[in-house]
């Protein structure tokens, strides 16, 4: 079977990584993809959001299966789409991804199917939101209701906060459409975990529970990112929490996704977790998987990878073909100096080769691109090398040996990835698996 897969980041290298060693795969097309995607399948300069032409090239190319890495395709319908062609996509329908693309709708969900989450309110007037944020009291976190890259949450301290955030969106229209409707919520204390669910809108199957890290530095300062690294399992979640999240917060979600009609949720569900003296709450959905969780939780399952999405995709998935590898993985980020701010691109990547030929070492490519056959950044985010162990702690060396080995102009990454867990371990706190 040929496999199409949609995106050109680091999660989507990953899953052409593990499906490039299901036997079921003869072949994967990636559209865009990137210089490391370009190693193991034929890629082709079709963006994400070009449904039609990823239609048409699915068809001419007899595609089995097409795999969407990015949210914003889903939310379009892509999945719809295709399934209007009689095309099988992993992902779900265009009414299902509302559960991220429209956080009130998630909220709305949430509330009657009985989910842990923040209380909320929705609100679409500046009068309303600020009235609201004034009874939540502060902080209190404020997010645009559709989507904004990953920029349109603020957690304002106090009241003056809150009005400049709102205003932000409803009158500077700073997130364009997505910020004409706002969610006022309360703010939750904890540590952040992320679970992904691959789901035939019935059953699910919870892969290995991990924890991103968005500030661009060390000790968790600096300002928020799209992931500068993630490791996976996360001991925060334990064996119990994981049972709970399955039957108190992924079940109910499905259930009340699947009693909407064109809204059976099939694909993979994120589940962004707040672990609160309370249990674990919601903190958002995300209709896809999660950038860079998956380049830490794909390495620790053990199945075939296409199958289990084929069988997701039509409705029919066995849970018991996902299985968990006995593994520890971390992933660290290597980014483009300024990055989340300006940076430059078309820096030389170096030593590449030479990372991956340690064992148990997989360089994810996110932002690059090949130019006479040479490997150049092409974003802020550039690699995310990943490494697995028996231990966490190992995982973390081998991850790092592999960095140091790896350079280009004006590079940075985080040096504490996993640093949470670690000393979750020193201090004699749950170990995890
Ligand atoms: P989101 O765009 O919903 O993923 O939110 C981005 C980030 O904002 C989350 O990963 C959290 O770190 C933070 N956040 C969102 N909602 C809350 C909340 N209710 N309480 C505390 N932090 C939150
Ligand atoms: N790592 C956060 C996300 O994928 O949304």
């Amino acid at each position: 079977m040929k496999v199409l897969v949609v995106g050109g980041g680091g999660r989507e290298h990953a899953l052409v990584w593990k499906l490039a060693q299901s036997p079921t795969v003869s072949g994967i097309i990636a559209a865009p993809g990137n210089a490391g995607i370009a190693r193991l399948a034929e890629t082709t300069p079709i963006p994400a959001h070009d449904i039609e032409g990823l239609v048409r090239l699915a068809e001419e190319r007899e595609c089995g299966l097409t795999v969407v890495g990015p949210e914003v395709p889903l939310t379009l319908g892509i999945v719809d789409a295709f399934r209007a062609r009689g095309l099988t996509a992993f992902g779900p329908t265009r009414a299902a991804a509302r559960i991220e693309g429209s956080k009130s709708f998630a909220k709305e969900l949430m509330r009657r199917a009985g989910v842990p989450t923040a209380s909320a309110r929705t609100c679409t007037s500046r009068e309303e939101a600020a009235a609201a944020a004034g009874e939540i009291g502060y902080p209190v976190v404020i997010k645009a209701d559709g989507l904004a890259a990953g920029k349109g949450v603020v957690i304002a301290a106090d009241g003056h906060e809150a009005e400049t955030a709102i205003d932000d969106a409803m009158v500077r229209q700073r997130f364009g459409r997505s910020g004409d409707t706002l969610v006022v919520e309360e703010c939750l204390r904890g540590e952040e975990a992320s679970i992904l669910a691959i789901t035939d809108g019935r059953k699910a199957a919870l892969l290995a529970p991990s924890q991103d890290h968005k500030r661009a530095l060390d000790g968790d300062r600096g300002p928020n990112t799209g992931g500068m690294g993630a490791y996976a399992p996360a001991p925060v979640v334990s064996e119990e929490t994981l049972a709970d999240v399955e039957r108190s917060i992924i079940g109910p979600t499905l259930e009340g996704l699947a009693e909407m009609e064109g809204a059976e949720y099939r694909g993979v569900l994120y589940a962004g977790l707040m672990m609160t003296d309370g249990g674990p709450k919601v903190v958002e959905f995300n209709c896809r998987f999660g950038d860079p969780e998956t380049q830490v939780t794909l390495p620790l399952l053990e199945g075939d990878l296409a199958e289990i999405m084929m069988s997701a995709a039509s409705g029919d998935l066995d849970p018991s073909a996902v299985g968990a590898r006995p593994r520890h993985a971390v992933c660290v980020v290597m980014a483009s100096g300024g990055y989340p701010g300006q940076y430059e691109k078309g820096k030389l990547v170096e030593g590449i080769d030479s990372a991956e030929a340690m064992n148990d070492v997989v360089v994810f490519h996110a932002g690059t691109r090949l130019e006479d056959g040479a490997t150049v950044t092409s974003g802020g985010r550039v690699l995310g090398v990943t490494a697995w162990d028996a231990s966490l702690a190992d995982a973390v060396k081998r991850a790092y040996r592999a960095v140091d080995s790896i350079s280009f102009e004006n590079e940075y990454h985080r040096t504490d990835i996993a640093h949470r867990a670690l000393s979750r371990q020193n201090t004699g706190q749950g170990t995890g698996p």
